[in-house]
């Protein structure tokens, strides 16, 4: 642990909601510095695409200034089917500096993009049974799409330090609050307003991921429809206000086929996951969203526990821990994020 190493502000830029989280290295571990977040008006971001630029950086200033953020130097993250591509794969043989050098020429029959359209990292994960084979994660993300996200970042005033993965972040944040279990598939499962992200490790090691697009806009959609709201009516109906003339138990009914649908799509993903999964560990808003991780357990048919992100965190006195317990999982990536340090791998 890098004691005293400056803390970073983990940025999670999500489609619906703008989220920040800083924590301190102390002696005794992890503490909470800051946590906010800031609801986007709809389409900014439209298939992690960022369609309205400028409306953008006001909605993070507007974040910078409300949450009171001191710092200036952020990690951000990517996802998405059409963003992202994470694989495991068997190369030859060679060191870290050799593989620096070969890393596009190697990857290029795995990524779906044309190599020169995407940025390159990779992880040694270490050797096959073949001999003069070894294993590796490859992790390539459409450059244009990191283009858009760094100049919006830049231009509300911040450095972005590190371009993370929303599945590794979700990694990260795990190990920290969770023991590793070494005979079970643990399945991490993000589900946010437009995005779903599937990390499946195998005793806390990362084997099969899988983002696809769907989410809990679908519960937002089902209930304008149906009670014929508004996009913010219907948000706030969501979350269990009172809204206009409709009995939230009416609300409740229509959305739970929303998380049919939201369920169904996970379910396909286990599916491309050729192993039983021993226990789902769910975040993001949808993790809030009343019912849906019982829901999710009784359709999956897979033991479902809702993040706990600060579980391992210190949170001091000056926050409100209820209201901080209940919103937690949707705070799981940009915690994972300010976890990240400038120089980690
Ligand atoms: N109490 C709540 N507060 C905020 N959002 C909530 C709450 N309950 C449910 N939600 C829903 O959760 C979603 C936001 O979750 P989250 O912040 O994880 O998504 P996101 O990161 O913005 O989206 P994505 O990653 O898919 O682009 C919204 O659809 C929102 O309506
Ligand atoms: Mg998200």
């Amino acid at each position: 642990m890098l004691f005293g190493a400056k803390s970073i502000i983990g940025l999670d830029i999500g489609s619906a909601y703008l989220k920040v989280v800083q924590l301190k290295d102390t002696k005794a571990g992890y503490e909470l510095e800051l946590l906010d977040m800031l609801q986007l008006p709809p389409e900014l971001i439209v298939d992690g695409s960022i369609i309205d630029s400028i409306r953008l950086v006001e909605a993070l200033r507007e974040l910078a200034s409300k949450a009171k953020i001191k710092g200036k130097d952020v990690v951000i993250s990517m996802a998405g089917h059409s963003t992202v591509i994470i694989k495991r794969v068997s190369l030859p043989d060679m060191s870290e500096e050799e593989l620096y050098e070969s890393i596009k020429f190697e990857a290029e029959q795995y990524i779906p993009f044309d190599i020169e359209d995407v940025n390159l990292d990779f992880q040694i994960l270490g050797p096959k049974e073949e001999p003069g084979q070894m294993d590796v994660m490859l992790v390539a993300v459409k450059k244009d799409i990191i283009n858009e996200y760094l100049s919006v970042v830049k231009e509300a005033g911040f450095n972005c330090q590190i371009v993370d993965v929303n599945s590794f972040a979700l990694e990260n944040i795990y190990e920290i609050n969770y023991e590793i279990e070494p005979n079970k598939n643990i399945a991490l499962i993000n589900i946010g307003a437009s995005t779903i992200n599937m990390n499946i490790l195998k005793g806390g090691i990362s084997i099969f991921t899988r983002d696809s697009a769907v989410g809990s806009n679908l519960h937002t959609e089902v209930l304008q429809r149906e009670f014929n709201l508004t996009y913010e009516v219907a948000e706030r109906l969501k979350r269990g206000e009172a809204v206009e003339n409709v009995p939230p138990q009416d609300a409740f009914s229509v959305m739970e086929l929303a998380s049919e649908e939201i369920i169904g799509e996970v379910n396909r993903s286990l599916e491309y996951f050729h192993e039983d999964v021993n226990e789902i560990i769910l975040s993001g808003g949808c993790a809030i969203v009343k019912d849906f991780p019982k829901l999710l357990a009784e359709k999956t048919g897979v033991e479902t526990k809702v993040i706990q992100p600060f579980k391992n965190i210190k949170i001091p006195k000056k926050f409100d821990t209820a209201y901080i317990e209940e919103i937690a999982p949707i705070y799981a990536v940009a915690a994972g994020l300010a976890i990240r340090r400038p120089g980690d791998r």
